[in-house]
């Protein structure tokens, strides 16, 4: 038998409701914040995430699903959503336009890591790309966009964690106090340190290996740097976001394993699982990818959270919550002769917005009453000799076991009522 690759799923029917919800979730709620979508392909040319996730990055180094086409090109499977949508907005101009630029996207994403419990090689994102302004504003909408998403969704115990990289200058200080001060310490640290203590210091703060952890914990923290401007742009930022409510803590550990951040930067994180699939989401600033990638100089902000993660944690909190994914009415006969009446009366639903279906499978009557408790159906239809004759409906509510003849006609209203 064939069976599915390592580190992917398949998303049953018994829970593609849950799913529904979620994306719905995320859909209204950039809907009342004005945030358009836009759908990318799943494949780029491989320089497109070289060129903006940094040869340093992780996901670059190591994670990227990447062959050559039948015609010789380099193809990557998107391994996250920013540079596709960077690319596309710069190739069709969407920049020239009114900004702000607000976008989000429910995407896959595909990243060749260990699998386990919340780490996947297929994944789904849903991510939110706002370009066009600098201002803290715009990075508490991104939090609030965040946050309002995870209320839709009922989830609760998720803390935004906050930092700063700072400006370019900041951002090369403090790499250069890194480096000096992991400098010392290399012996002691993991091949990968080594190799980013050369490529690029910064990506060490995010090392898993404990003897690692151990040495970056004492690492010098941003702060350290940081120069006025960027210390006065932090502390606005802070404002904003009480004055929003929006709740947050500053973890100086925070930064991220992509190259284009610049300036602040977040993730959200939760308690309620272990691991690393206590990241749901994460993002910040990336100021000059844009540019980077052939466009104009435009400021920009995003994030992005995992959503099988987030699923994982709502089914934590939420075990026994139920997502609708029933259908309104069985249409059952009695007998083949029926038929005719029957389909009528499927079809009479459906038209009306009511979502119907019968029986294709020869049963009995009182099995597709079986069937209809399985499924969930709110009413049965019932049409036997003498509904027919009349053309009229025996309606059964299952909800409630009350039964009552109802005109065809009077169906729609009766089951809408
Ligand atoms: P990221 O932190 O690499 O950021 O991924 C975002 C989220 O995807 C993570 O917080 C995590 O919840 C989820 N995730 C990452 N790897 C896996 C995996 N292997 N299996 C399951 N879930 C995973 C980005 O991708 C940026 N593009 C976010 C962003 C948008 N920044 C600015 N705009």
């Amino acid at each position: 038998m064939i069976k599915a690759q390592r580190g992917t799923i398949d998303i049953l029917p018994t829970d593609s409701g849950k799913w529904q919800f979620l994306e719905q979730t995320a859909r209204k709620v950039c809907s009342l914040h004005n945030v358009k979508e836009i759908r990318t392909p799943i494949f780029e040319a491989t320089e497109l995430f070289a060129r903006s996730s940094g040869e340093s990055s992780d996901v670059v180094n190591k994670e990227m699903y990447t062959f050559l086409d039948k015609g010789g090109r380099s193809i990557t499977l998107r391994p996250e959503g920013t540079a596709g949508v960077v690319r596309a907005c710069i190739e069709h101009g969407l920049f020239a336009d009114t900004l702000p630029l607000k976008l989000y996207y429910i995407a896959p994403v595909f990243r060749y890591e260990k699998p386990q419990a919340g780490r996947l090689r297929e994944f789904r994102q849903f991510g939110v790309e706002l370009f066009g302004s600098n201002s803290p504003k715009m990075i508490a909408e991104a939090l609030e966009i965040g946050k309002d998403f995870l209320n839709g969704l009922g989830i609760k115990n998720v803390k935004a964690k906050i930092n700063t990289l700072g400006c370019e200058k900041c951002k090369k200080n403090y790499i250069e106090v890194l480096k000096s001060y992991f400098a010392q310490n290399i012996d002691s640290m993991c091949e990968d340190c080594k190799r980013r203590l050369e490529q690029n210091p910064l990506r060490i703060l995010d090392c898993k290996v404990e003897n690692c952890k151990k040495i970056t914990a004492e690492a010098p923290k941003v702060s350290s740097v940081l120069c006025d401007d960027c210390k006065a742009y932090f502390e606005e930022l802070k404002t904003i976001l009480n004055q929003k409510n929006i709740e947050f803590e500053v973890d100086e550990m925070i930064i991220r394993g992509l190259d284009y951040y610049t300036g602040v930067v977040f993730e959200l994180v939760t308690e309620d699982i272990e691991g690393a699939s206590a990241v749901v989401g994460g993002g910040g600033q990336y100021n000059n990818l844009v540019e980077e990638l052939g466009g104009p100089s435009v400021p920009a902000v995003g994030f992005g959270f995992g959503i099988e993660r987030l699923l994982m944690l709502l089914d934590k909190q939420e075990p026994n919550k139920i997502y609708e994914n029933t259908i309104d009415a069985l249409a059952v006969s009695m007998s083949s002769e029926y038929r005719d009446f029957e389909q009528k009366v499927v079809s009479l639903l459906r038209a009306n917005e009511i979502s119907a279906d019968c029986d294709y499978m020869d049963r009995s009557f009182r099995a597709n009453f079986k069937f209809a408790n399985k499924l969930g159906v709110k009413y049965v239809c019932i049409i036997g000799e003498e509904e027919y004759n009349s053309k009229q409906i025996t309606l059964k509510n299952m909800t409630t076991g009350e039964q009552k003849m109802v005109s065809l006609e009077n169906l729609v209203s009766e089951i809408k009522c």
